[in-house]
């Protein structure tokens, strides 16, 4: 296995999810259009250039996310009462949530907060930057795992605020979103609350440039990708014979990333067994960001056992941040 490169070797993943690394990269490279699952982009590296994308004036989404739960964490408060503890999936530093902690305070004392990521160095900020608002406890886990987890903690008479923020739910293809939400469901009770930010349909330049910055950031995080593999799994891509690539479909309504293939090449990837044949121009799928309309957010709560109660949208990069209850 190679050395990781810069100073990364402590993210490492462990020897069992290392496995199952390497089994996702052997049949995603496999499939007729080549696959890598979005998830994979987040190693250390991946999530400092995913925060540098936040910061980008093309990337309004997360600025968007920040202002409304900012504007409205007074309301969110209210609606979600007291005594509460608040779980978050994919908190990364939790930049976004100190508005909502700090809101809640005053009616919850010793108020808990569950965030729950892959990245350890996230959690960690995550955890010095918001003691001061709440009583952090981090969880490095799947969201599933992690949401059975911290679900356990409730105490009685308690009710739950589940945290969806960033659209991450854009990442799933819309009917996995909707199981995704329903697995969510199960391990509420009726009255618990989700909070879900979903980025809406924009203009089609302004999506694009989102997703293919002139900075270059984007291509960036998205390369690192191979260069994860290579890392990880012992892999000797090149990825300067690699291109970021932005599309947008209609069909799909969603940005999909990809890495196109500048020239015929072979790859073999250690960990895997594996040597994969490239055509010029073919591409690996690395992610889609689903974007949605206002209405959509009202058919996913009811199909999933939820009933939205309110929705703030951004008017200067529209977005939606939805409130919802479980019935
Ligand atoms: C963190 C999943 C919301 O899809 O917009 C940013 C990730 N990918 N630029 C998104 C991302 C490329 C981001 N999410």
């Amino acid at each position: 296995m190679s050395t990781p490169a810069f100073g990364l070797s402590k993210t490492k993943l462990s020897a069992e999810s290392l496995a199952e690394f390497a089994c996702d990269v052997r049949a995603g490279l496999r499939k007729p259009q080549k696959e890598l699952h979005s998830k994979y982009l987040y190693d250390e590296l991946g999530s400092a250039l995913f925060e540098a994308i936040t910061h980008l004036p093309e990337y309004g989404l997360t600025r968007a996310d920040e202002r409304l739960l900012c504007a409205h964490a007074a309301e969110i408060a209210d609606l979600a009462g007291a005594p509460v503890s608040v779980i978050e999936l994919g908190s990364g530093m939790g930049r976004k949530t100190r508005s909502i902690l700090s809101a809640l305070r005053p009616s919850n004392r010793e108020l808990r907060y569950f965030p729950i990521d892959v990245s350890a160095e996230a959690l960690a900020r995550c955890e010095r930057e918001l003691a001061d608002v709440a009583d952090v406890h981090p969880r490095r886990q799947s969201y599933l795992d992690g949401l059975a987890g911290a679900a356990a903690e409730r105490r009685p008479g308690e009710a739950l605020l589940l945290l969806f923020l960033g659209s991450t739910i854009g990442n799933f293809e819309r009917p996995c979103a909707l199981e995704f939400l329903r697995d969510l469901r199960r391990w509420l009770k009726a009255g618990d609350a989700l909070l879900v930010g979903a980025d809406l349909v924009k203009d089609l330049g302004r999506m694009l440039v989102a997703y293919d910055d002139p900075t270059g950031v984007t291509a960036g995080f998205n390369l690192n990708l191979l260069g994860r593999i290579n890392r990880e799994l012992g892999a000797n891509f090149e990825l300067r014979n690699f291109e970021h690539l932005a599309c947008w479909s209609e069909r799909e309504r969603r940005i999909e990333m990809h890495l196109r293939a500048r020239s015929d090449q072979r790859v073999f990837i250690a960990a895997c067994g594996l040597e994969v044949r490239f055509r010029a121009g073919e591409t690996i799928w690395t992610e889609s960001s689903h974007k949605f309309v206002p209405a959509e957010m009202f058919a996913m709560a009811a199909e999933s056992g939820f009933q939205v109660e309110a929705q703030w949208v951004d008017q200067e990069w529209p977005f939606v941040e939805s409130y919802w209850t479980a019935r």
